[in-house]
């Protein structure tokens, strides 16, 4: 099944829960005679040779009290994390949650990040903090600079599209991978879909609406830091040549603590047909959230270790499409 590639998280939510369940999940099913090529959910069962369960969690960082000091596997089951217990033997992983670092913390807590990072032979950082934190995630990016590790940035802050930083991965020898995650079957897929459906039929969108609801921590951030996610969610219709100033976002229209990790999305399309008559289209999307990151983040993981391996440095256009906003200039679109 290929080498495992050796992660490290910043940030134990939700996620990387999802994340670190689903790899025991997945090798449990192989383990069980399930032919590897047709696992469900996976859409690529290797990528370089690496196959879904290969994946070695070697460090993580938090903040939160509650999580700092467990092992891994405990602390992924701490509240608020609210994703289900997958049908998975998840073993103790030797891993115990490290303090992260602090918005206003010094150099000193980048070096242990750094220190912990190449201590324990990481490969790959993910990175997976609440949305909204661009001082932390250029932190936390600088750590694996300089631990020389690849970065996986799953949130929409400016990481990838910061040339200074991609420059800096490149020179590195270092893979960079952003920025935000376009989720398995997201809102967005969904909506860019429907969009370029429409584009194609002939129809003239007028205007439309996209309104997320949840129940977990990422829905109750976004209520008031939903600004950089509002921009990624334009970004990932405008990379299909999307015209959006007529469309509106809405990453949290509410935190529906009863929903826990299911989101609902609701997606509005107006358009105009022959004789400019009106066409209505209204689309509801339920999923499990966190199930739906992980599925895309085991490939973004995969691709960065692959690139790593074999020496390629910068942002891998492998990614692109598992991307709500990759780098200006990857994809031929601001
Ligand atoms: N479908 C999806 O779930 C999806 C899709 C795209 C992007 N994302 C993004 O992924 C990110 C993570 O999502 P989640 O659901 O796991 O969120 P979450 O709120 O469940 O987890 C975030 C974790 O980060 C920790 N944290 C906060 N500050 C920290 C710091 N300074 N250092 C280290 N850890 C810190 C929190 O304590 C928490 O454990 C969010 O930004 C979200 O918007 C999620």
């Amino acid at each position: 099944m290929g080498r495992a590639v050796r992660l490290s998280v910043a940030g134990v939510g939700n996620n990387v829960s999802a994340l670190l369940q689903g790899v025991y999940f997945y090798a449990d099913l192989v383990q069980n005679g399930h032919d590897e090529y047709k696992l469900p959910g996976i859409k690529n069962p290797r990528i370089g040779d690496i196959a879904v369960s290969a994946v070695k969690f070697v460090g993580a960082f938090d903040v939160d009290p509650g999580k700092i000091g467990k092992d891994l596997r405990d602390a992924i089951v701490t509240p608020p994390n609210n994703y289900p217990r997958l049908a998975a033997d998840v073993p103790v992983q030797d891993v115990l949650v490290e303090p992260g670092i602090e918005n206003d913390g010094g150099e000193s807590m980048v070096t242990a990040v750094t220190k912990s990072l190449i201590e324990s032979g990481t490969e790959v950082l993910l990175y997976s903090l609440p949305t909204g934190r661009q001082h932390l995630a250029e932190l936390y990016a600088r750590a694996a600079l300089d631990a020389g590790v690849a970065f996986v940035n799953c949130t929409p802050e400016n990481i990838a599209r910061d040339p200074a930083l991609l420059s800096d991965f490149q020179e590195a020898g270092l893979p960079l991978v952003g920025d935000d995650l376009a989720s398995h079957l997201g809102t967005s897929v969904v909506h860019r879909a429907l969009l370029q459906l429409l584009g194609e039929r002939g129809i003239t969108m007028t205007s439309s609406y996209q309104l997320n609801v949840g129940g977990n921590e990422d829905f109750r951030n976004l209520l008031v830091s939903g600004s950089s996610k509002r921009t990624s969610k334009l970004n990932a219709l405008a990379q299909a040549g999307i015209e959006t100033s007529n469309i509106v976002m809405v990453p949290s229209a509410a935190f529906i603590p009863h929903l826990g990790d299911r989101k609902v999305a609701m997606v509005n399309i107006e358009g105009v047909g022959w004789g400019q008559q009106t066409v209505s289209l209204d689309v509801l999307l339920k999923v499990q959230d966190s199930s739906n990151a992980a599925g895309v983040i085991i490939d973004l993981v995969r691709i960065a270790a692959v690139s790593l391996r074999e020496g390629t440095a910068g942002f891998p256009r492998a990614a692109i499409a598992m991307l709500k906003s990759p780098p200006i200039g990857t994809n031929g679109r601001a």
